[in-house]
């Protein structure tokens, strides 16, 4: 028998056997830009439940379906020309849409949580697309971690949180953007952001006009329909270490994940920086990792520095909000 997961690089024959074992209903953890994803046949009910419980995950949080290109997405949702002209204009991307589903989609009602909507994803990673391609079928996949963890960005963090309840890890390196994609509501008028991601809103209004973004309360006062996407619950993409943002000291027990130049800042009992040059794109592509390793027992917290609310800094920021919520019941 062949241990569990089998972790491969994504070598020709790789990808061909990770396409048979998702045809044949096995869960298979593969890398895509912004974080690895565990890929289901989002048409076969057993595998698309077989996800939710290797995550740990409530059913009623629905699975983004990812498509090598528009027109298989089209076979998924239905599209409208705006949805096409954000299809256009982002994919391949870091970037989801929500649209009314198709009656005759490929997909598992299961997939959307049973709602009358669906999430689709072409993403941009070689490796991803190849997998998409040689599978011909629509994929389900959640980031590869279990529920309300810390999303994985290299295929150790899979293997460590997983363990066997992945039959294979495609092994592609370290993601690139390091955050989960931007998450855009079309059924809502105005659509309305649901994460925020490397997809920026500017991107989005310069392509379709204008959206509603939940904090600025400009037309997205109501909340969303429930069930609402978990990335939007409180307590999210949490290590199990307290996390405590905009520090500006740090204690002798806390682990500090600092951001530009941390001279002024002493102490700590580690510490990390997202990037010395105040770099975001980079900090964003080193958040997960870095909260990975500074999440160990020992320390009593994780101090994060203050970053600036700009560019992918706005999608770092809300993720860090999440992580240092309360992780009350709402947390999973
Ligand atoms: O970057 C990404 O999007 C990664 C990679 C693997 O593609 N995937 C990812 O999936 O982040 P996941 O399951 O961790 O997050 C999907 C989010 C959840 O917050 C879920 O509630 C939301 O998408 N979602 C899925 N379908 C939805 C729908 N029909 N309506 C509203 N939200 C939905
Ligand atoms: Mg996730």
């Amino acid at each position: 028998m062949i241990a569990r997961p089998e972790i491969l690089p994504p070598s020709a024959a790789a990808i061909a056997r990770a396409a048979d074992l998702l045809r044949a209903g096995d869960l298979v953890a593969f890398p895509t830009e912004t974080v690895y994803g565990l890929g289901a046949d989002a048409g076969n009910e057993a595998a698309v439940e077989a996800v939710f419980a290797a995550k740990g995950r409530p059913q009623f949080n629905p699975l983004i379906v990812h498509v090598p290109d528009l027109e298989m997405a089209e076979r998924v949702a239905v599209f409208d020309d705006r949805a096409r002209t954000l299809g256009h204009g982002l994919w391949a991307g870091p970037f989801t849409v929500v649209l009314p589903r198709r009656d005759d989609a490929p997909v598992s009602p299961m997939v959307s949580a049973g709602l009358d909507t669906v999430a689709v994803r072409v993403p941009a990673h070689q490796v991803a697309q190849s997998l998409l391609r040689a599978v011909g079928r629509p994929i389900a996949a959640p980031s590869a971690n279990r529920s309300g963890g810390i999303s994985p960005t290299t295929p150790m963090h899979v293997a460590e949180d997983l363990k066997e309840r992945v039959a294979m890890i495609l092994a592609g390196g370290r993601c690139q953007v390091g955050l989960e994609s931007t998450i855009l509501d079309m059924t809502r008028d105005p659509p309305r952001l649901l994460r925020p991601g490397r997809v920026g809103r500017r991107e989005i209004e310069g392509l379709i006009g204008p959206i509603a973004v939940p904090e600025d309360g400009d037309g997205a006062e109501s909340p969303p329909p429930a069930p609402n996407a978990p990335g939007q619950l409180a307590s999210h993409y949490a290590p199990r270490l307290p996390v405590r943002p905009n520090a500006v000291t740090v204690g002798p027990t806390e682990a500090l994940l600092a951001f530009g130049p941390d001279r002024f800042v002493r102490g700590g009992a580690v510490r990390l920086n997202l990037s010395p040059e105040g770099d975001l794109h980079e900090a964003a592509a080193n958040f997960y990792a870095m909260l990975h390793r500074l999440d160990q027992p020992g320390c009593t917290a994780i101090a994060v520095m203050p970053i600036p609310e700009r560019s992918i800094g706005v999608a770092i920021n809300d993720r860090l909000r999440r992580a240092a919520a309360p992780r009350g019941g709402s947390s999973f």
